[in-house]
């Protein structure tokens, strides 16, 4: 029988997300002012270089490529190399974007003429725009290609083992930069399976965290709904 695990679309959902609000924020933000561009530069920062942040959102961007090729890749790649490795260059390719993208953030960070910002700011909005429509046609493809092979080739109980691997090798801090976006952009239906494998799998520690993120990030009234189905 087909399992119906899917370790990619949920945490594809967030990046989704991150990607349309700061798209949003980069087409409108006035960067002929440096104190009101400095949030937005800031998402643009990439943690081999300078950010403040390690959920900076390029860095999220990032680090889930990683966790891709350390924790699901090399249990596919025996089935289907080939899959693998166009999926292993398309990574390369994001890395290349995210380092040019954030070089671009830091100049313009460090740019003082308010014209010449201006510039900057044009330039890196399509900078932005053409990473940004390769991480989502990246993410398109896996979903139609390494998660229906997932389902076919592993039990659920074997992708969760390695879901839980991914996040029990994740700092805290970057797991709960994961849920701030995830859990506001999951349905219901979703938001409830995963918080009843909360309850019922992790550590109340983490029911807790998760608990705290939902509260203060979903819509008040689906989380009072998830609550009240799941029974936390
Ligand atoms: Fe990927």
């Amino acid at each position: 029988m087909t399992a119906s695990e899917d370790l990619f679309t949920p945490i594809h959902k967030a990046l989704r997300s991150m990607i349309y609000n700061l798209g949003g924020r980069l087409q409108s933000v006035d960067f002929a002012d440096k104190a009101a561009s400095a949030a937005v530069l800031a998402d643009l920062e990439h943690e081999f270089r300078n950010a403040v942040s390690a959920t900076c959102v390029l860095c999220l961007l990032h680090a889930h490529a990683g966790s891709e090729e350390a924790g699901i890749f090399p249990a596919m790649e025996p089935i289907d190399a080939n899959m693998i490795q166009m999926l292993l260059e398309e990574h390369q390719e994001i890395r290349r974007r995210l380092v040019t993208l954030s070089t671009m953030a830091e100049e313009l960070g460090a740019t003082e003429l308010p014209q010449r910002r201006l510039e900057w700011g044009i330039r890196i909005n399509r900078e932005a725009n053409e990473f940004f429509a390769f991480y989502l046609a990246h993410m398109n493809k896996e979903e139609v290609t390494i998660v229906p092979a997932m389902k076919e080739h592993f039990t659920d109980d074997q992708m969760r083992a390695m879901q839980a691997a991914i996040i029990g090798a994740m700092p805290p801090e970057r797991l709960a930069g994961y849920l701030r976006w995830m859990l506001p952009s999951l349905s219901l239906g979703e938001l409830t399976g995963l918080l009843t494998g909360v309850k019922n799998g992790a550590p109340p520690a983490l029911l807790q965290m998760v608990n705290g993120i939902g509260s203060a990030n979903v819509d008040p009234a689906r989380w009072a709904a998830v609550r009240e189905r799941v029974g936390f």
